[in-house]
């Protein structure tokens, strides 16, 4: 087994009291796999993705990847995150390698990797870029590049096109889906959007809100050829009424009526 949680717990202390923000959550991700959970906003899917990359500390339960258990953040776990999280300063490469040479790696090497993945990211040709030169589809490639380069054993990405546009996400989403049959890397990807988990992944988990759960664990079996014309499928549907419905029992529609303006 890959990655690995049991009886996960959060609570988080405030001013305001206690919160808890993730209970009883068990999930696997085995090797070569692509995963997604899916919860609404608040079902703690940030938070569970900060524990797993070791940015945080559990309350009580564990994480483990390949049997070892997570004290911190290391370079087994990648990690994508939805707001753009490049260094301004540095170009496309620099940002590519800057874990690498975290690590110690050599100049050369480093260069070589960086090269190799920009090309994966088919950015090659932005190399010496900066991040502000480049749209917000280029920039998430390039933090997808800069996660793979340190060759993690799990790449961790929390709503990673959740600031595109509806175009730019897809398009996204497929590249995304050729990079993980060409690199055989190992994902595990949260998301409210429903359409993109199912899309994506070869399992999901569905979230609870407040405190987040793990109401269900959907095996997805649709034709995996990475076209969005997939969303078309009438089973494509099926799945997608099926984890609306778990949602919609926790309260995910009605919440986001309830965020509405009252005047009208
Ligand atoms: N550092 C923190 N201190 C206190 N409460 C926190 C902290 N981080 C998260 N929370 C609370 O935990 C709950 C889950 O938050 P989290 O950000 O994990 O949700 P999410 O599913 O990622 O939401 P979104 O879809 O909006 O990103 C929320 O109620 C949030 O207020
Ligand atoms: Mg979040």
């Amino acid at each position: 087994m890959h990655l690995e949680v049991n009886q996960l717990h959060k609570q988080f202390h405030t001013r305001r009291g206690s919160l808890t923000a993730l209970k009883n959550i068990n999930l696997h991700v085995e090797e070569g796999e692509f995963v997604c959970a899916v919860g609404a906003s608040g079902s703690g899917k940030s938070t569970l993705l900060r524990l797993i990359a070791g940015l945080d500390t559990p309350t009580a339960g564990e994480i483990l990847v390949d049997k070892v258990r997570v004290t911190g953040p290391g370079p087994d776990r990648g990690m994508v995150f939805q707001s753009y999280t490049l260094y301004p300063w540095m170009n496309v490469a620099e940002n590519v390698e800057f874990g690498l040479k975290l690590q110690g790696v050599p100049k050369q090497r480093r260069r070589q990797q960086a090269a190799y993945y920009l090309e994966v990211v088919g950015l090659s040709g932005f190399a010496k870029a900066l991040p502000k030169e480049l749209s917000g589809g280029m920039k998430q490639r390039v933090a997808i590049a800069r996660a793979l380069a340190s060759q993690p054993k799990i790449l961790l990405m929390d709503e990673p096109f959740g600031a595109l546009d509806v175009q730019t996400k897809e398009t996204m989403q497929q590249f995304l889906l050729e990079i993980w049959r060409s690199t055989n890397t190992t994902i595990f990807l949260i998301t409210h959007d429903v359409e993109e988990a199912i899309f994506l992944s070869q399992r999901i988990y569905v979230l609870s809100s407040r405190p987040g759960t793990i109401k269900q664990e959907l095996q997805i079996q649709l034709p995996r050829e990475a076209h969005p014309h997939v969303k078309r499928h009438p089973v494509f549907q099926q799945y997608k009424d099926k984890v609306m419905e778990l949602l919609r029992e926790d309260g995910y529609q009605s919440k986001s009526w309830e965020e509405l303006p009252l005047a009208i």
